[in-house]
């Protein structure tokens, strides 16, 4: 296998582990975020890793209930904004991909002032899948080259995605194996891990 440069997780199994101790789904989503920090840190400190692409809410997702996404978002907007110390501790880079465009505006302005004030940090590129679905990407990415006169060539489409690299390690929680619309491009050539384990 090639160096684990850039390596993107599935986030999966809060709800499970939250009902498997008699606890609200919800509660899997408040202990799955603290772990995001704490697999950001741990990567943050291996030079090896450079990218963590992590898949935090799907274009599918919007199907759940409506208080469950509601929780969502706003776990997300509190996530951002109190782990924006941690990012530039540790000098990392924080990068969305997704259409955030279907977010409220005070979320989207949550998410671009991390952006913006992470731009900087040249350690770790944490990427923060909001919105996110493969298909979404490349019919973006197609749109985007649409009035292009010459053929498109792989390096086009894959430049007008959102995630430009490849993925060396694509990695499951939560015992599915599947890739439920997550970097199918980019993970051509991944090595793919599955475990039982629940994401908390
Ligand atoms: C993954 O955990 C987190 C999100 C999709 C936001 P789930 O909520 O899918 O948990 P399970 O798979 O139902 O246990
Ligand atoms: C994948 O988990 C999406 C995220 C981790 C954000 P899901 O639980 O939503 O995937 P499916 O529905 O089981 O395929
Ligand atoms: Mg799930």
């Amino acid at each position: 296998m090639n160096k684990a440069r850039h390596i993107a997780i599935i986030m999966d199994g809060n709800g499970r582990w939250a009902e498997a101790q008699g606890k609200k789904r919800v509660k899997g989503h408040e202990v799955g975020a603290d772990v995001v920090k704490t697999i950001t840190t741990y990567c943050s400190n291996n030079p090896e890793i450079e990218r963590l692409t992590l898949y935090a809410f799907s274009t599918e997702n919007w199907k759940r209930p409506r208080l469950e996404v509601e929780f969502l978002m706003k776990l997300l907007d509190r996530y951002l904004k109190k782990e924006l110390d941690v990012y530039l501790k540790n000098n990392v880079r924080f990068e969305p991909i997704g259409d955030i465009r279907a977010f409220s505006t005070s979320l989207q302005k949550t998410i671009k002032h991390v952006e913006e004030k992470t731009a900087h940090c040249d350690g770790l590129v944490q990427s923060l899948a909001l919105n996110y679905g493969s298909h979404n990407e490349i019919l973006r990415a197609v749109n985007k080259l649409r009035n292009c006169d010459e053929d498109i060539t792989e390096q086009m489409l894959s430049n007008a995605l959102d995630c430009k690299h490849d993925i060396d390690l694509l990695i499951r929680t939560g015992g599915d194996k599947r890739l439920s619309n997550f970097l199918l491009w980019q993970s051509a050539y991944a090595e793919l891990f599955f475990t039982d384990t629940l994401w908390p």
